[in-house]
């Protein structure tokens, strides 16, 4: 049977025992930033306004008595700043690559984030979190759940995560398991 852990969300000012670096990353407009802002603020913004270059947020939490703080660089997905953005990449323990299922492509373009990722950790290996955000706009969908599972297999991604930032669905689940896995391969 699976080993339970059990995650606490922490208050700002702790101090943190562990401090890990996550990057967002993915076309423009796919919802980045809000998903971010949901799993802090634990609400949706309408009129976010798109990234410029990148904001910074961070979170702690705590797992079987280690408090842990995740650092999380959001990027913008301007095609502009792409150079700038491959710098974040370096050094992160978990990179979250996100896409629109409303938004085909940004499904298409995934190759390119991903390329340059692993090209850039070449030699050590983060934890890659794809996520396929706005699933509130059930009727708009454009990529079936076959195509992504196709996608996984094929890019041995293993975590996979469908989620709203509107209605906040698998946001908190999502986090969580980001930090089981950071704990698992960093900690324990
Ligand atoms: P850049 O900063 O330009 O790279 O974009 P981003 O990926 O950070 O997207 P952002 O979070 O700014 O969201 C883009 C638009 O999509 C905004 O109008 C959001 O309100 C909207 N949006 C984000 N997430 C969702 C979602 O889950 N469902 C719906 N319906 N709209 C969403
Ligand atoms: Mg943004």
């Amino acid at each position: 049977m699976e080993k339970t852990y059990e995650i606490i969300e922490l208050d700002k000012n702790v101090n943190p025992e562990y401090c890990f670096k996550a990057v967002v990353s993915g076309n423009s407009n796919v919802g980045k930033t809000s998903i971010v802002r949901y799993e802090i603020h634990n609400q949706f913004e309408q009129d976010n306004k798109a990234t410029l270059v990148f904001d910074h947020f961070s979170k702690n939490y705590k797992i079987c008595d280690k408090i842990i703080r995740i650092q999380i660089w959001d990027t913008c997905g301007n095609e502009a700043y792409e150079e700038i953005m491959k710098n974040f990449y370096r050094s992160a323990l978990c990179i979250f690559v996100v896409f629109a299922l409303d938004d085909e492509n940004s499904f298409l373009n995934l190759n390119k984030w991903i390329y340059d990722i692993k090209k850039i950790n070449e030699n050590e290996s983060p934890i890659i979190v794809l996520i396929g955000n706005k699933k509130d706009l059930e009727s708009e969908r454009k990529i079936t759940k076959e195509e992504i599972e196709k996608y996984c297999r094929k890019n041995e991604i293993d975590t996979y995560f469908e989620t709203s930032a509107k209605n906040g669905e698998s946001i908190h689940e999502l986090f969580k398991e980001v930090i089981r896995k950071l704990y698992i391969k960093f900690i324990e």
